[in-house]
């Protein structure tokens, strides 16, 4: 019998990673035991405090069944008041908060919600893959709009303008982004805002790296008017320690949010009530627990530094998140050489910029997730 796949899953191949990760298994089958510094999973654990409740709360007879399609109200609430706290943005907690498994299932959710087949998106290049394949699925068409490190990993706006812009229905947005580090402004939102109330599109803001290595968190929703045109996904994955908890949300003007719902309320039911309780408690962490975090990471990044130097690679130091990003030297046709061979014959995985785009094609990314001895023994092995 054949059976025959989806014709939305035409040109959508298996997540890099996911392949990646089997080769590198097959290579620790035969003995090589790959260091890898690839993906961005935070190795350190959740506050004590957020583990404890999900533990008590999970112990209780009154916790299991399922919970309410727009989130618990501590959570709700939780989430207005992170928001208040650290970006000075107001939220209504009952109608502009949604909370979600995780930022990644949000990115699809909002592109079902919006596009019709056809219908445009813009994407960043390079940015996070599941930008692209979330509008594909969704029937839409990715434009892609260009970050080079000349113009400071910013959209060219006068470039945009020059475009088309008929179809584009949404634009994908990322700072501090992923995966060239470059941190937000508050100039870059205001630019990003006007762009899209001068031509109707929807602008998307994903910021899950707002809070790491970066002293000032900020959220495109502290743009004045932004809520009329742009929607924010955050994240509890990087800078609570909770990727696998999946946690993340949406926060947006009311209607945007009814509109998300409908489409998600007909997807999942709901998040286990003492997740959230505990991911309630995470977000009322306050500035000790970034600081430690932070501390952690920037040690970290001085063996990363050094690792980059020894492959003669450059790098911005102005850079925030929970990457390097650093451009390969001449002598490499482009990442993918150079990654291999430190793969191969060094035993480090280290991830090559095109995955992210043809623009990522001359630069490496290095997650920082990993402890500081395991990047001296690949700072080591890379330098033997
Ligand atoms: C830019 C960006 N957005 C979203 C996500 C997904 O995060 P989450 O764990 O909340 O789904 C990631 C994870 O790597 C990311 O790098």
């Amino acid at each position: 019998m054949e059976i025959k796949v989806s014709e939305r899953l035409k040109g959508i191949g298996e997540y890099y990673f996911s392949q990646k990760l089997r080769e590198i298994e097959q290579l620790n089958k035969q003995g090589k035991n790959i260091i890898n510094l690839g993906i961005g999973s935070p190795d350190l654990p959740p506050h004590p405090d957020v583990v404890k409740i999900l533990q008590e709360e999970s112990s209780k007879p009154n916790t299991h069944a399922y919970q309410s399609y727009k989130g618990s109200p501590v959570l709700r609430n939780a989430i207005a008041q992170f928001y208040k706290n650290w970006y000075h943005v107001e939220v209504n907690a009952d109608t502009e908060v949604l909370p979600l498994i995780g930022s990644k299932e949000g990115i699809m959710h909002i592109c079902m919600t919006y596009l019709n087949n056809g219908d445009e998106a813009f994407i960043p290049n390079p940015g996070y893959p599941t930008y692209s394949s979330a509008v594909k699925l969704a029937g839409g068409k990715c434009v892609e709009y260009e970050l080079k490190e000349e113009n400071n990993w910013e959209p060219d706006f006068n470039e945009l303008e020059k475009l088309d812009l008929s179809k584009v229905k949404l634009m994908w947005v990322n700072y501090p982004e992923m995966p060239t580090g470059k941190p937000a402004t508050t100039q870059l939102f205001e630019k990003v805002v006007a762009f899209g109330k001068k031509h109707n599109i929807l602008i998307c803001h994903d910021n899950p790296y707002s809070f790491i290595l970066n002293n000032k968190p900020i959220s495109l929703l502290s743009v004045d008017g932004a809520k009329d045109v742009a929607i924010e996904l955050n994240s509890l994955s990087k800078a609570s320690n909770m990727a696998g908890w999946r946690v993340g949300m949406m926060v947006g003007a009311k209607e945007r949010i009814e509109e998300v719902l409908r489409f998600k309320s007909n997807m999942d039911s709901g998040m286990f009530l003492p997740v959230q309780l505990a991911a309630a408690k995470a977000l009322s962490l306050g500035t000790e627990w970034y600081e430690e975090l932070n501390s952690v990471y920037t040690k970290r990044r001085e063996v990363v530094y050094q690792l980059l130097d020894v492959l003669n690679c450059s790098y911005d130091k102005s850079q925030v998140g929970m990457f390097v990003w650093a451009k390969i030297p001449a002598a490499y046709k482009d990442g993918y050489v150079l990654s291999d061979e430190v793969l191969y014959n060094k035993n480090v995985f280290i991830t090559p910029g095109g995955i992210f785009g043809s623009n990522g094609n001359g630069y490496i990314r290095i997650s920082l997730c990993a402890k500081e001895e395991v990047l001296q023994q690949a700072l080591q092995r890379i330098a033997s």
